[in-house]
């Protein structure tokens, strides 16, 4: 790649697939910049309020705060997430990150459909409810059945939604972890990104 030249690798998927991991692994072994964006819904509903309003006044403060990786969280973003005022007022943000000089891996459910549908390298992560619940019991503990039911909710409205809802773009490679180890889904991305350099 030419230094200064942009590079923009979108990854898409329900929660729990591994993308977030992926992401990062993807960032590091290329000399990427990264954005979650799923913090950027996060944020919004964690900032309270209107939520239309929360989202156009939302600041580097706001993402840094340590109450955004709760379930309840990732609920409640959900949720702001289907207003299409809530979604306008995150695009710019999102898609200067993404062409920014030297490379960018974005990750979040309407990268490769929405935001950057020119991204050179569009990847979908997914694995089935059953595995991305039992992965998230691991982490949070407690129930594992209502963490499954929690899990197909928010599918649900995910992909369920008029307003961007989560789909593979046409031209997405599709990585399905429910039988992968980590280093073999990061592998796999990995070899996708370079066969596009
Ligand atoms: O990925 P994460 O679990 O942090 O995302 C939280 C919620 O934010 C998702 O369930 C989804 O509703 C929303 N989101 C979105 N578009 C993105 C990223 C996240 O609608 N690009």
């Amino acid at each position: 790649m030419v230094a200064g030249l942009s590079f923009t690798v979108a990854i898409d998927g329900p929660a729990a697939a591994g993308k977030g991991t992926i992401a990062r692994a993807v960032a590091a072994h290329f000399g990427f910049a990264h954005l979650d964006t799923g913090l950027l819904y996060r944020a919004v509903a964690a900032r309270g309020g209107d939520p239309v309003a929360a989202a156009r006044a939302l600041t580097a403060a706001d993402l840094a705060r340590d109450d955004l990786r709760s379930l309840a969280a990732g609920q409640a973003a959900s949720r702001v997430a289907a207003i299409p005022e809530v979604r306008a007022a995150l695009v710019a943000f999102q898609r200067t990150f993404a062409r920014q000089p030297g490379g960018a891996v974005l990750d979040g459910r309407d990268i490769g459909t929405v935001i950057c549908p020119t991204a050179e390298v569009k990847l979908y992560v997914t694995a089935s409810p059953e595995v991305r619940a039992h992965r998230r019991w691991l982490e949070v503990g407690g129930d594992e059945a209502a963490v499954l039911a929690e899990v197909r909710e928010r599918d649900a409205r995910d992909m369920g939604r008029a307003d961007a809802p989560l789909r593979a773009a046409a031209d997405a490679v599709v990585i399905d972890t429910s039988e992968m180890s980590i280093e073999a889904a990061v592998l796999a991305a990995i070899t996708a990104v370079e066969a596009r350099r």
